[in-house]
């Protein structure tokens, strides 16, 4: 199938492009770079870089079947401190996309949606029913654009599939040695920070230790990125005309900050020091994800646990280091030269396409 990937160049959405390509579909990724990596696009893939509202229309032009979309802000605290700009990226680019499948008669569609959406969870683990009330304009926004599918389904027959993330962890090795993993800039999320903090000499902050916990630290649900790439597969196979499915993807088990940091200290060979600092506003105490859902209606059962999660992201850290060491920019972590230029094992992958759509 010839399927669009938005936000490819990203971490989630690099990943399921490389599994896309593995599976014989052919991919074309669109992203704007704002935080992607034009290295991070996986080798078989086209790419152009541009943002929804200037490109989308042109590209699925191109004879695109379906399209998963990635491209997003995905900060929590930044979207409380510039909430203008997440509804106008997250819901106002998601309809200029939505807008441009529907002209094209392109009506198959993954989402990516998050646990955001579900705030303070008032029970776990947590239901797709349970009440959606975010906290965050990033939570907002993501919930904004799943009731937006769902009109699309009901109105013009759309076929729909939201995926709503928990703590996506991990990395996965792409068919050139690169290593697909997770690269924000600031970067907030426990993983990524307590393996820099390694590979940097520098201590690890733990955001209060007096939550209603067995340990006092927050617990939250990790799930590996290439299990989540499996799901956006399946889910890929399963859309219906007229219907919009939603599921919660984790793994059903909750892990305590602490306990991350000690499987990351078992992994690393290293000792992590902590410093325990205040709560980090916003933080739910326990956020654990019910996929039986998924389980029944796909099959999609997460099959790697948190030690591999740790194990593999390390292994993007180190590679990393390796190659921004060797002065490539840091834009293919692979241990490896940089393949160099925007996609550039793709015939139709150029910066010249780029440049004719800006
Ligand atoms: N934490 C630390 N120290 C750090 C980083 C994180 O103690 O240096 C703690 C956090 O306070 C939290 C836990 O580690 O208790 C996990 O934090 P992350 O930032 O890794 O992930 P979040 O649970 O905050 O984020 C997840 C998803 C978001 C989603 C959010 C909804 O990654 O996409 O849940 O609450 F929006």
């Amino acid at each position: 199938m010839r399927v669009l990937v938005t936000g490819g160049a990203g971490y989630i959405g690099s990943v399921v492009a490389a599994q896309l390509v593995a599976a014989g579909h052919e991919v074309t990724v669109l992203d704007d770079l704002s935080t992607g990596f034009a290295g991070a696009v996986p080798p078989g893939a086209t790419f152009v870089k541009g943002t929804l509202r200037d490109c989308a229309a042109e590209v699925l032009s191109d004879g695109i079947e379906a399209v998963l979309h990635f491209a997003a802000k995905s900060l929590v605290g930044e979207s409380v401190a510039d909430p203008a700009k997440y509804w106008s990226n997250n819901l106002g680019g998601t309809l200029a996309l939505l807008d441009a499948m529907r002209e094209m008669r392109i009506r198959t569609i993954i989402f990516s949606s998050t646990a955001a959406v579900y705030g303070e969870p008032e029970r776990t683990p947590v239901e797709e029913t349970d009440p959606t009330r975010p906290t965050s304009p990033y939570g907002a926004s993501k919930l904004a654009v799943d009731t937006a599918l769902t009109e699309f389904c009901r109105l013009y027959g759309f076929g729909a599939v939201s995926l709503r993330y928990f703590n996506v962890a991990g990395a996965q090795q792409a068919a050139d040695g690169t290593w697909l993993g997770e690269r924000h800039n600031p970067e907030t999320h426990l993983i990524p920070n307590v393996l820099a903090a390694v590979t940097e000499g520098r201590r690890v902050q733990i955001f209060g230790d007096d939550y209603p916990t067995p340990d006092g630290t927050c617990i939250r649900d990790y799930i590996h990125v290439t299990d989540l790439a499996d799901a956006h597969l399946r889910a890929l196979g399963a859309c219906r005309p007229g219907q919009h499915s939603v599921y919660n993807l984790g793994n059903g088990a909750g892990f305590s900050v602490r306990e991350v940091i000690e499987v990351c200290r078992e992994v690393t060979g290293r000792d992590i020091a902590t410093d325990v600092t205040g709560r980090r506003a916003g933080d739910p105490a326990v956020l654990v994800a019910s996929s039986a859902k998924i389980q029944s209606d796909l099959g999609w059962r997460a099959s790697r646990d948190l030690r591999a999660m740790a194990a593999d992201a390390w292994q993007f850290t180190q590679a990393r280091g390796h190659s921004l060491a060797g002065g490539s920019g840091g834009s293919s972590p692979r241990g490896m030269p940089s393949r160099g230029g925007l996609g550039g094992s793709s015939p139709r992958a150029s910066s010249e396409r780029a440049g004719q759509q800006r």
